[in-house]
C-alpha cells in the first residue's frame, strides 16, 4: 500500500489533507522488528515516536528480579514513544514486539512541527494520553484493592472471551505464567499458586504454557 494511504488510516494522521500527508510521508521512516525483539528499554534516551502499521507492541516495566508488568498492548494504528519526546526525559518503559511488527517512526523535530501545525493531531495525542492514564488508574486501583484470585479469574475470562470474539479457538489459552502475572500486576509465583487453587477446584487445566478453562460459569462467579 502507498505510505500516504497507510497514514490516512492511522487515527492521529487521518485528518490531514493530501498535501500535508504527502509532506509527512517524506519525513517518516519505516522499520520492521521480528517477534520477540526489544525496541528499547526504560532509561534509554528517546528520539522518536513510533506508529504501528502491522503487528503488536507490548509496553512493560520490569524489576531486577525478573518480574514484569504489562502496561499496554498496542496494535495497528496506535503509537508509542511520545512521552520521552514530550518531556525530554528517558524512555519511561520497555517496548517489545510480540508479533512480527512493522512501524513508522517520526523524529523529535518532525514530531513537534507536526503537532504544532495540526490542532487535530494535538487533540488526538492528548486524548490517547488521557485514555492511557485512565487504564493505568484502573490497573493501579485493581492491584491495590482486588485480591489476586479475583484479578486472575477476571483476566482468564477476558482472554477467553477475547479469543472467542476474535473467532479464534477459545481453548486452550497459550500464555506463560510470567506474561499472565505481568497482565495483572502480580508475581509469577502468586499466579502459579492461584492457578493451583483453580486447578484443584476443577475450574482450569494447565499444561506447559497452556491454560484450559473447564468451567467458565464458575470462574465468572468468582469475579462478581
Ligand atoms: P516513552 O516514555 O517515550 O517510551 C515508553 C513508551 O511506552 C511511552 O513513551 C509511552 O508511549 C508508552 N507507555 C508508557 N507507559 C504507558 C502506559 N501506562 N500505558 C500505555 N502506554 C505507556
Amino acid at each position: 500500500m502507498d505510505p500516504a494511504d497507510i497514514l490516512s488510516q492511522i487515527p492521529i494522521f487521518s485528518s490531514l489533507g493530501d498535501e500535508d500527508r504527502s509532506n509527512l510521508t517524506e519525513r517518516i521512516d519505516r522499520q520492521s522488528f521480528a517477534k520477540g525483539s526489544v525496541l528499547f528499554r526504560r532509561g534509554e534516551p528517546g528520539n522518536a515516536l513510533y506508529i504501528i502499521i502491522r503487528g503488536q507492541i507490548r509496553i512493560f516495566a520490569s524489576t531486577r528480579q525478573g518480574n514484569e508488568i504489562t502496561l499496554a498492548l498496542l496494535g495497528a494504528g496506535e503509537f508509542f514513544g511520545e512521552m520521552a519526546l514530550l518531556d525530554g526525559q528517558p524512555r519511561s518503559a520497555n517496548a517489545e514486539a510480540t508479533e512480527d511488527t512493522e512501524l513508522h517512526f517520526l523524529d523529535r523535530d518532525n514530531f513537534f512541527s507536526f503537532l504544532m501545525h495540526k490542532e487535530s493531531a494535538l487533540r488526538a495525542i492528548l486524548c490517547a494520553l488521557s485514555r492511557r492514564l485512565r487504564r493505568t488508574d484502573d490497573l493501579l486501583t485493581e492491584a491495590y484493592f482486588l485480591q489476586i484470585s479475583h484479578r486472575l479469574a477476571r483476566k482468564l475470562v477476558e482472554l477467553h472471551e477475547g479469543a472467542a470474539t476474535a473467532g479464534g479457538a477459545p481453548h486452550p489459552l497459550c500464555i506463560t505464567q510470567m506474561k499472565l502475572a505481568g497482565m495483572i500486576g502480580a508475581t509469577r509465583e502468586s499466579v502459579n499458586k492461584e492457578l493451583n487453587v483453580l486447578r484443584k477446584k476443577g475450574l482450569v487445566q494447565t499444561s506447559r504454557n497452556r491454560i484450559t478453562i473447564l468451567d467458565l460459569a464458575r470462574l465468572k462467579r468468582r469475579i462478581r
